[in-house]
């Protein structure tokens, strides 16, 4: 790993989340978003920057396309996951392939990029106005001319601003991990915080061990939700013009029942 910025506290994925993510279902039937950020790198090129890459999900499948990709995130434990998949490439791909610990806010590389992506979810963790204009101001700063953002966050659906059948714990998934850990993952809603766009949400981890001892683990945080045209007014308001818009990884158009919003930027108003 290179670029590691010392002193640094710990991060939110800082804990036992890190361990669990590559294996949880959620994260491992999300395939089709993978498949569009390897078009993504196709069509606009490398070298890539992924803000917020967690165990490197994404940046691992781009540089084994041979592409020259950088993976940032806050997260030394999700940062340690990426290591260990980079370590595996072969030398070539190691050498395209670079992990830096650094927020997202706040980082300076030196370098500048073709494509900047931010998938599954980092955006939604900066939870004031300005931690997201800085994070975008930084994005144009490491752009290359002719160079793109991708932005993706999902979709609001209006009941889970508030309606109190989500702070019930549901059941989301179960599954066994590869050392015998049967894992039942579930979620609710802590909080709601309409007028700050944000919920307190926890994804609850009950694990029983191979051993039979049983545990409850929660991963509890603050998720800011977004609204279209917000993002597109914050993209315009940091210097950027909206290339394209879709609902879900398949390009189809932003619909009341789209799952996602995925914005495609570059500079220049
Ligand atoms: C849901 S994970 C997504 C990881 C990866 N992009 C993926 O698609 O699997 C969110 C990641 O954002 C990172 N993150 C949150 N806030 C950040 C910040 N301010 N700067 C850098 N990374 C951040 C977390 O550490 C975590 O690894």
């Amino acid at each position: 790993m290179t670029g590691k910025e010392k002193n640094m506290s710990p991060a939110l994925y800082d804990s036992f989340i890190a361990d669990y993510y590559d294996e949880s279902p959620i994260v491992r039937q999300r395939t089709q978003d993978v498949a569009f950020y390897r078009d993504a790198v196709r069509e606009c090129g490398d070298p890539v920057l992924e803000l917020g890459c967690g165990t490197g999900r994404v940046t691992m499948a781009l540089a084994q396309m041979g592409k020259r990709v950088t993976g940032l995130d806050l997260s030394e434990r999700m940062l340690e996951h990426a290591a260990r998949k980079r370590a595996a490439l072969n030398k070539e791909e190691r050498e395209r392939f670079h992990l830096v610990q650094g927020d997202m806010t706040k980082f300076d590389l030196g370098e500048k990029f073709q494509l900047i992506i931010i998938p599954f979810r980092p955006f939604q963790h900066l939870l004031e106005v300005r931690d997201q204009v800085a994070c975008l101001e930084r994005v144009r700063k490491h752009l290359r001319p002719g160079g793109r953002l991708i932005l993706d966050v999902f979709q609001t659906d209006a009941e889970r601003m508030h309606d109190p059948i989500h702070m019930r714990e549901a059941p989301l998934v179960e599954y066994r991990s590869h050392d015998g850990k049967h894992v039942r993952i579930s979620e609710r809603v802590a909080a709601f915080h309409r007028a700050e766009q944000r919920n307190d949400v926890e994804m609850i981890y009950t694990v029983e061990h191979p051993n039979g001892r049983k545990e409850r683990l929660v991963f509890a945080w603050p998720l800011r939700y977004f609204f279209r045209y917000e993002v597109e007014h914050l993209l315009a308001r940091c210097g950027f013009r909206v290339a394209a818009e879709y609902g879900d990884f398949d390009r189809t158009p932003i619909r009341d029942n789209s799952p996602e919003m995925i914005f495609v930027a570059e500079p220049g108003w």
